[in-house]
């Protein structure tokens, strides 16, 4: 039987890193780094294990996502979601490897009354988008073979996702308060990564949009997975301005999914995949 192909995933203990671990495992010999292993940001250590293992792609599902953190951690913010990623996309780049990083919704404004496509100017409002944007923008730079794709809304099992909270809550308490006042496209962590292997399989390169279809407000996400779940539970609807939270999210963050549309790509509508995830995990 033929070798099979070497990923290094980095972050493999995150939500979305785990996740890849499995599925990636039917088709690649799996190299799993997390904190523990190493720092994303110790270069050293990096381009150590990516020319001592030269994999076949490297998949950076590491970063710091906790969004109000990061306004009063901008520095760590700055080293881990904007320069490691341009240290790992050269490094990648050295030894001839095909590099995957993961950019958010969260560097746009919201200010769009439409769908944002990968042509819109990046304008966040927040200390995570800003340094997502400059991930972005090194590892464009760094001009290796590299993807980045950009998602939004992630849930999934593995790790604290808003779902699996809002159930809880629901459930211990009969009733809970969600903003109506932002819109996305919540994304399966499974369907964005069978998406991604695809793409790797044809080794597309530059900036795609990869999220579930359809949209929706975190209020109608949280009904739905209530109504899905068979709680009875009141959900409430409240404004952004009502959380108050450190971070100002975007108000639309819908990105198009019309590029990977055009590639030949579907991915199924938000409501099939959060009645899979509810059914399969919680
Ligand atoms: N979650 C979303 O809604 C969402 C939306 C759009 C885009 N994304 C992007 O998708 C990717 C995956 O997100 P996720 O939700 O799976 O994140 P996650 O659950 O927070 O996982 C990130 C992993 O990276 C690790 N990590 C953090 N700093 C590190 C460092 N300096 N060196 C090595 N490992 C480090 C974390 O370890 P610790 O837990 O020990 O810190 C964690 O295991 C990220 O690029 C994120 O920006 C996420």
């Amino acid at each position: 039987m033929p070798a099979k192909k070497k990923i290094i995933i980095l972050g493999a203990e995150g939500m979305l890193g785990k996740a890849a671990c499995g599925l990636f495992s039917t088709h690649y010999d799996v190299f799993p780094f997390d904190m523990d292993d190493f720092d994303i940001r110790d270069d050293k250590e990096l381009r150590s294990r990516i020319s001592d293992i030269k994999p076949r792609l490297t998949l950076n599902c590491a970063a710091y996502t906790n969004v109000d953190g990061c306004e009063k951690n901008r520095d760590l913010a700055f080293e881990v979601n904007g320069f490691a990623p341009g240290v790992i996309a050269s490094v990648c780049r050295e030894f001839s490897v095909y590099f995957i990083h993961f950019g958010t919704d969260y560097i746009f404004s919201g200010e769009k009354s439409s769908e944002y496509t990968e042509e819109d100017e990046p304008e966040p409002l927040s200390v995570y988008g800003r340094s997502k944007l400059e991930g972005e923008k090194r590892v464009l730079s760094a001009g290796g073979n590299s993807l980045i794709a950009r998602t939004s809304w992630l849930y999934g099992p593995f790790g604290k996702n808003f779902i699996a909270s809002i159930i809880e809550a629901a459930k211990e308490k009969g009733e809970i308060s969600v903003v109506n006042d932002q819109v996305g496209r919540p994304t399966f962590t499974y369907d964005l990564l069978k998406c991604v292997e695809w793409l790797a399989d044809k080794k597309v390169t530059g900036v795609i949009h990869a999220c579930n279809s359809g949209r929706c407000s975190w209020f109608d996400f949280a009904s739905a997975a209530i109504r899905f779940k068979g709680i009875a539970a009141n959900v409430r609807a409240i404004t952004s301005e009502k959380l108050n939270r450190p971070a100002k999210r975007p108000k639309n963050s819908v990105l198009s999914i019309t590029k990977l549309a055009s590639m030949g790509y579907r991915i199924r509508p938000w409501e099939d995949a959060l009645k899979e995830y509810i059914k399969k995990y919680l």
